[in-house]
């Protein structure tokens, strides 16, 4: 089962001249990170603002930057450059990377790589507001939008030289999966096997307030939810993503919700049934106070600490389980232990009705609060399966796949 969809693909990043180029660092990790390969040229301005030595050291290849190199030549001439990549990707495209390129120029490595290749071309404009917006450049979008080029961003914000506006660059995870889903497309044409499904995911802490300031939470970073939305919908589900407080963007394609305590969840969830498919990651507070103050909690000193009492909230992933008639026919939990990980997760498949559990180590040693890797099992009916350790990224591609795989192995059945 392939973990990711860049595996093993080729991606010629080049790299242009502005402020944004740092960001490509962390691109070019995450790529590599999920198995793809990455050769990178860089202009002669986006040396000014990022090392070719940096730059190689993640690439783990050499960096190109000289049309006229004949030792290049030598060993790749710039036509095979281009020619050798699955997916040209411009990061930044400066406003001049974008006027020769609408024009079809070619005085540099950079503008004769991506004039030469046949292949799809992904690029995320970086600009002061004023160059993006103004007519030339808005010409030279229009003119490389017709010509089948794909962009990421602009973003709107704020801007290294101090204005606002359109001209940011997309940030790195928005690259990425935009990359992602071209590589997607092409592995899926008509859609992908998900297509049709409506798959509804819980992600993240819940924040249970004890007055209007203080709340009781839990270290959930909301990354394994996350990643599971993004994933299933990548392969065509519709999906909907119930998630209690994170710091993490909205996964493309996906659509959000946002709460706070385990009652919103519980209800924006029941909202967005009927679903085929409930995948419940949340790291839903098991208590809330039974009573939260309507003004801050004041502390006189020489007196007694207030005593919270405890009730205990909805468990969601059980009332989804034992619906009667709007189940959704698979039922995914999780089971965050920190012993006994397999037989504390097969009792909880149990006890709460769902069809699969994915259960994962959570003892500090691991670093899996908040960290990002995770070993976990899938406790189904018919047994247990152990996934090596593994990026939550590939555990949720893991996951979707598997899924996709039990509803094709259902049809064939019937
Ligand atoms: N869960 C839920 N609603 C709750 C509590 C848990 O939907 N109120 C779900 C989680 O999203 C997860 C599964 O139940 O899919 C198991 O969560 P976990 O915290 O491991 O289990 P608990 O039920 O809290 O049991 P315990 O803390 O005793 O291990």
């Amino acid at each position: 089962m392939a973990e990711s969809i860049l595996n093993g693909r080729r991606v010629l990043l080049i790299v242009g001249g502005g402020i944004a180029a740092y960001k490509c660092l962390e691109l070019i990790r995450r790529l590599k990170e999920r198995g793809a390969s990455v050769r990178a040229i860089l202009t002669e301005a986006a040396q000014q603002f990022v090392t070719p030595l940096s730059v190689s050291s993640l690439t783990g290849d050499k960096v190109y930057t000289d049309l006229f190199s004949l030792t290049d030549e030598a060993e790749m001439g710039h036509i095979e450059l281009s020619r050798d990549a699955d997916l040209l990707v411009v990061a930044p495209a400066t406003a001049d990377l974008m006027a020769k390129m609408a024009n079809g120029l070619a005085n540099d490595l950079a503008s004769t790589a991506l004039l030469a290749t046949d292949k799809k071309v992904l690029i995320a404009p970086a600009m002061n507001v004023r160059m993006w917006t103004q007519p030339a450049t808005q010409r030279n979008f229009e003119t490389l939008m017709a010509d089948g080029v794909g962009f990421v961003g602009p973003n709107e914000g704020d801007m290294a030289c101090g204005e606002y506006g359109p001209g940011r660059m997309a940030e790195p995870a928005e690259i990425l999966a935009a990359i992602e889903s071209h590589f997607n497309e092409l592995a899926y044409p008509g859609g992908g096997p998900l297509k049709g499904k409506r798959v509804l995911v819980t992600s993240g802490p819940t924040h249970e307030p004890i007055d209007p300031v203080r709340y009781l939470a839990n270290r959930s970073s909301g990354k394994q939810g996350y990643a599971i939305a993004q994933a299933v919908a990548r392969l065509g589900a519709e999906t909907i993503l119930v998630s209690g407080p994170t710091n993490l963007p909205n996964p493309p394609g996906v659509t959000v919700k946002r709460v706070e305590t385990a009652r919103e969840m519980l209800a924006a969830c029941e909202s967005a049934l009927p679903a085929d498919i409930a995948i419940c990651a949340a790291a839903v507070a098991d208590w809330r106070v039974a009573s939260d103050a309507e003004q801050k909690l004041k502390k006189t000193p020489g007196e007694q600490a207030p005593a919270l009492t405890l009730v205990e909230n909805p468990d969601i992933l059980a009332t989804l389980s034992q619906m009667k008639e709007k189940r959704p026919s698979l039922v995914v939990g999780f089971a965050a232990e920190t012993e006994k990980v397999v037989e504390h997760a097969t009792s909880k498949r149990q006890r709460k009705g769902c069809d699969w559990i994915v259960a994962n180590d959570v003892s500090p040693a691991t670093g899996v609060m908040g960290g990002d890797l995770n070993t976990v099992h899938l406790i189904t009916r018919e047994g247990q399966e152990d996934w090596p350790l593994l990026p939550k990224q590939a555990v949720a591609e893991r996951l979707a796949r598997r899924i996709a795989e039990h509803f094709s192995n259902a049809r064939a059945a019937e």
